[in-house]
């Protein structure tokens, strides 16, 4: 009997991440990105750091955000904005040190925040000593299988596929597969379906791949021993080679993810899956979700433009977005959280030329920040600073440098950034006399960064507003605007009510049977929730939204 229990405690304890969950502290947790390059220069020299960030912690916590995701800021080549990293274990001297990072971690946790970084796992720079060692000639060397190699190209591959294979010419081979840019050659995990006839395609547990996902948790353990918080994982769909279906790289995850939850239970993992269902499934913490048609037409990898729903035209439909979330979203609930962002380093911002309006920029804000899972502001959009098309391409940014501008600080000549020429700052400012500014929003009751920090303030008083509050939609996809939805946690509810468009709209729901429905936030207070038998009438003045609480 003792044998057997002894034999069950066993079999328990090894078992990855048994029973266990997110950290508690997520269910609070919203997000804010920053791209380190632009956010703050501490030194002069046009391009911002981690000292520079450390002085402008107590902006970003008077937000009401209490996560910092930064994006890259290892030793890289800067060949993809640090997306092409040349040594794991080291910050790059652009940004500071290691002991510069710990610091900025320390000031972070003492104001009760978090901080987590970007882990790029799928690819590193091709000027790393990994790759530079896996091309020579002796492929018995500690790094010689920490990439693909292969000497011939099949002709049966397809054309995605195909267009990954890059021709080097080294002594090891003559190929090698990358991941997005040539210079970011695969780390090799291994193939889910390894063809004999192909000798490159290691199994995921041959010792190359293995070898590379012990390094991986080197370096997570490495950053997580020094205090960081967690990571932001780069392409995680990415790591298995030739898994249609994910299932091999999702096992992949459930082994690390399981290992890390075990080691780190107050840490965190966030996928760049785009496709919460597999990555919570993974063991990932969070996914982020497209916004798809709600806010842009052309969203990257989608041929036609679409009617856009956050528009003043009034022409969208969020139907696919409801029909997309529900299924996510509800697959999700219990086991992690989606995080739909107000933007990223990769996609246009919600404000630019074809959404210049504060009160359009308000209205979509009051959507996006009052959804389930966690919200994440992207610098700057809490401001509204706008994508700047036409931006010069700088370290692989291509047109995604509109989105890269400086953090737009104050009215002085570098807005504050920095303190070097203008000619020199990393990507040129928004060149608008009248661009935003905290300087001038922080003073101005009626500014958008005053307004964000009303909703993120509502939110955090109201359970039933928070990450893990229920969502349920109200109103009529076939009538598109307004959208109502419910947000409900025991007998709280709150109903929100949103309308991009520039007329007044009216919404009839099943009576939600309340004695009455507060106004609580939003754009305007004429707005109005009548509360009637058997129906409930809601409507909304032009480009607005109401959070009502019902009671
Ligand atoms: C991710 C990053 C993007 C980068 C790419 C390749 O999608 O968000 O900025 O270029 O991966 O690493």
């Amino acid at each position: 009997m003792k044998k057997l229990v002894m034999l069950l405690i066993c079999v328990l304890a090894s078992l990855p991440a048994f029973g266990q969950k997110s950290p508690d502290w997520l269910k609070a947790a919203v997000f804010y990105q920053i791209y380190p390059s632009s956010f703050q220069d501490s030194d002069g020299n046009g391009i911002g750091d981690l000292k520079g960030i450390q002085s402008r912690l107590d902006y970003v916590q008077s937000i009401g955000v209490n996560t910092i995701w930064l994006n890259p800021i290892f030793k890289s080549a800067f060949i993809d904005g640090g997306y092409d990293v040349i040594d794991y274990y080291q910050v790059d001297p652009r940004f500071g040190t290691n002991s510069g990072l710990v610091e900025l971690v320390n000031e972070v946790h003492r104001r009760k925040m978090h901080i987590v970084l970007d882990l790029v796992a799928g690819h590193s720079s091709n000027q790393s000593e990994w790759f530079k060692q896996s091309m020579q000639a002796d492929s018995n060397l500690q790094y010689s299988d920490y990439y693909i190699w292969a000497p011939n190209k099949p002709n049966d591959l397809s054309e995605q596929d195909a267009s990954r294979w890059v021709e080097a010419n080294a002594p090891r081979a003559k190929y090698y597969i990358k991941n997005y840019y040539d210079a970011q050659p695969a780390l090799n995990y291994g193939f889910a379906h390894p063809d004999p006839k192909h000798p490159w395609e290691q199994a995921v547990d041959a010792p190359g791949p293995q070898a590379v996902r012990r390094e991986l948790q080197n370096i997570i353990t490495f950053w997580l021993e020094k205090g960081v918080d967690g990571f932001r994982v780069d392409m995680a769909s990415s790591l298995v080679k030739g898994d249609p279906d994910k299932a091999a790289t999702i096992a992949l995850w459930k082994d690390l993810t399981g290992w890390f939850r075990g080691k780190y239970p107050e840490g965190v993992l966030i996928a760049e899956w785009f496709n919460p269902k597999q990555s919570i499934a993974a063991g990932f913490d969070v996914d982020f979700m497209r916004p798809g048609k709600l806010t842009s037409a052309n969203e990257r990898g989608s041929a036609t433009p679409a009617k856009v729903y956050f528009a003043k035209a009034g022409e969208g439909s969020p139907a696919d977005w409801e029909a997309y979330f529900k299924d996510q979203y509800e697959s999700t609930v219990g086991k992690g959280y989606t995080s739909l962002p107000t933007g990223n380093h990769d996609q246009p911002r919600i404000a630019g030329e074809d959404r210049k309006d504060p009160a359009e920029l308000k209205v979509l804000l009051a959507f996006l920040l009052t959804q389930p899972g966690i919200p994440l502001i992207y610098y700057g959009d809490e401001l509204g600073m706008k994508y700047i098309a036409n931006s010069p391409d700088v370290e692989g940014s291509r047109n995604r440098s509109g989105s890269r501008t400086p953090m737009q600080w104050d009215g002085s000549e570098d807005a504050g950034f920095s303190s070097s020429s203008k000619d020199k700052l990393y990507i040129p400012l928004d060149p608008d006399p009248n661009r935003p500014t905290v300087a001038k929003q922080d003073k101005d009751p009626n500014s958008q960064l005053n307004y964000v920090r009303g909703l993120l303030k509502l939110r955090k008083s109201a359970a039933a507003l928070d990450n893990e509050g229920g969502l349920e939609f109200l109103s009529d996809v076939a009538q598109p605007y307004p959208l109502v939805y419910m947000r409900h946690k025991g007998n709280e509810k709150y109903v929100i009510a949103i309308n991009p468009t520039n007329k007044s709209v009216e919404a009839k729901i099943v009576s939600q049977s309340a004695h009455r429905a507060i106004y609580s936030f939003g754009t305007t207070e004429t707005s109005s929730y009548k509360t009637g038998n058997g129906v409930d009438t809601i409507q909304l003045p032009p480009v607005s939204a109401a959070v009502f609480k019902l009671e």
